[in-house]
Parts: structure tokens; C-alpha cells; sequence
């Protein structure tokens, strides 16, 4: 029978498709994505879904997922946009398999609603620094760096020096030029968590 018939793309997408001929439906199994079923903890609630095994864990916490403050940037884990925690580390996410989510904790920046992650106070006490110090221009690479702050501050131990906190944003790239104001807001931050920061004077 002629119609629109149901399918999904090797991303994991859900697509119609005119089918003229139905011999030629379904596809070969040759070009068929086998979708699969995952049970992963994200921002503390478990959740279960479907997805190619294809996917990478960036397109299923965008696309399916729907928390879409975690930015697709370079995809080749040079900039940082992707960056999200797995672990309580800050990892980027763009050529991640799902699979290598399964059993971890994965936080990105929606966390920020559930109060009861351990990561919550150190993002919390860093998007309020980002405010005050106007750490964001347009905005592509913030999530990224707040999480990857937000790792630098949870696994700190009493004390932080600009060198760490330059080292550990070095993996995110900021094109709008807020690096300093970053450095500034981090720190902050830091001292408002109970760290002690070791620092020289970062220009205004
Ligand atoms: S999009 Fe993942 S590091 Fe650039
Ligand atoms: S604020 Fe625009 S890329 Fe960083």
C-alpha cells in the first residue's frame, strides 16, 4: 500500500517517508539502525530510552532527553560546549557513546533544579558569580565552563590556585573573549564554597 510510513535515521531521529512501492518497504535490514533500550541516572532521576546505538551521549541528552543547555560546538572534543559531568568529572560529551553512560551519573546544567546533587551549591554559587561578573556574552560556551568549574570546585580540596583554575578550564574555548571575566567569576565562587584561593590579580 502507497503512504507515509514510519522509520529512524542512523542519528536516532524519527523520519516519514513516502512510500511509493511498498516491496521496497521496510528497508534492508543492511540500512536499518536497530534502536536500543538504556536505563542511565540523569541529573539524579532515572530514566529509560530508546536510541541507535550510534548515538552519541550529546545528541540523547538533546534530542531525547530534551536538556539541551549542554551545546553541540566542534564534535571532535576541542571546545568544551559539550562539556557535562559523568562521575563528578567533567567530561565532553559529543563523541561519547550512550553506552559509556550506562551505571554513571551524568549531571548537566539543568541540575540546578534538583537541589538534592552534591554538585547543586558549587552551580548554583557559580552561575551567580557568572551573573555578577558578566562571565557570558553570547552564551555558546557558558554551560560548559560553569560545569566544568562546577568539577573543579566539588573535587577541590581547601585550596585553589589560579594556575588549577586556568588548567582546569583550558579545555574551553570562549570566542566571545570572556576568559578573565570567567576567572574572576570563578574564584568568586570558590571563596563562596569555603575554598581558600590562591591568586595573583586577573586585570579588569
Ligand atoms: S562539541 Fe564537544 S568538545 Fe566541542
Ligand atoms: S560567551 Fe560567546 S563563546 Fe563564550
Amino acid at each position: 500500500m502507497r503512504g507515509f510510513e514510519r522509520g529512524y535515521s542512523t542519528q536516532g531521529l524519527r523520519f516519514y517517508a513516502f512510500v511509493k512501492d511498498p516491496l521496497t518497504w521496510p528497508l534492508p535490514k543492511s540500512k536499518v539502525t536497530m534502536l536500543q533500550t538504556h536505563q542511565l541516572n540523569v541529573n539524579g532521576q532515572v530514566v529509560t530510552f530508546k536510541s541507535s546505538a550510534d548515538s552519541t551521549a550529546l545528541q540523547l541528552i538533546r534530542n531525547q532527553l530534551g536538556l539541551t543547555a549542554s551545546r553541540y560546538g566542534c564534535g571532535q572534543e576541542q571546545c568544551g560546549a559539550c562539556h557535562v559531568l559523568i562521575d563528578g568529572q567533567s567530561k565532553p560529551s559529543c563523541q561519547l557513546s550512550v553506552d559509556a553512560l550506562v551505571g554513571r551519573r551524568v549531571v548537566t546544567l539543568e541540575s540546578a533544579q534538583n537541589p538534592d546533587l552534591p554538585s547543586t551549591p558549587y552551580l548554583k554559587a557559580l552561575q551567580s558569580a557568572f551573573i555578577a561578573e558578566q562571565a557570558a556574552q553570547c552564551g555558546y560556551c557558558t554551560s560548559g565552563l560553569l560545569i566544568g568549574a562546577t568539577a573543579l570546585l566539588m573535587n577541590a580540596h581547601e585550596t585553589l590556585s589560579e594556575r588549577h583554575i586556568r588548567e582546569a578550564l583550558e579545555p574551553h574555548l570562549c570566542r566571545c573573549g570572556t576568559h578573565l571575566r570567567v576567572l574572576r567569576a570563578v574564584k568568586i565562587a570558590a571563596v563562596q564554597c569555603g575554598l581558600k584561593v590562591i591568586s595573583t590579580e586577573v586585570p579588569a
